[in-house]
């Protein structure tokens, strides 16, 4: 078994917000990421492939081919985006980490031509990261 990974940054705003409960609570749970127009961040996205290479290539898959599903799929929707309101598949979600690490996944999962999807690691600041390895969990939607 082979690993493969992929690097990629975006710039995207964002603000934690959950609308039912009242500004007070906000403030507590999300505290400075709940500011009202939101705050901004330089993120790091890794996404690791796994699987045989094939032999006659030597490649598990294609970076350029990977680079371009990245792309084309996730860095073109968010980079330089508010997330809660200019992304459709992010639209209603609480855009933390580790809802993003997974709808992420979603958005690529399927369009590997080869190798499965083993994680996608993300960076919101240089101290704070998500791994996800795919194991689903409940992502609750709300109205912005
Ligand atoms: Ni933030």
């Amino acid at each position: 078994m082979v690993y493969i990974t992929r690097k990629a940054q975006f710039s995207a705003a964002h603000r934690l917000n959950n609308p039912i409960l009242d500004d007070k609570e906000n403030y507590e749970i999300y505290d400075k990421c709940n500011n009202y127009w939101g705050h901004g961040h330089n993120y790091t996205i890794e996404v690791t492939i796994c699987g045989t290479p094939n032999p006659d290539t030597g490649y598990l898959i294609d970076l350029k081919q990977l680079k371009k599903i990245i792309n084309e799929n996730i860095i073109s929707k968010v980079d330089h985006k508010h997330l809660n309101f200019d992304v459709d598949f992010l639209k209603g979600k609480i855009t933390t980490l580790e809802n993003m690490s997974a709808i992420f996944w979603q958005q690529i999962q399927d369009k590997l031509p080869s190798g499965k999807l083993f994680k996608i690691k993300m960076w919101e600041t240089e101290n704070n990261s998500v791994e996800y390895f795919g194991e689903e969990f409940l992502i609750k939607s709300f109205e912005n």
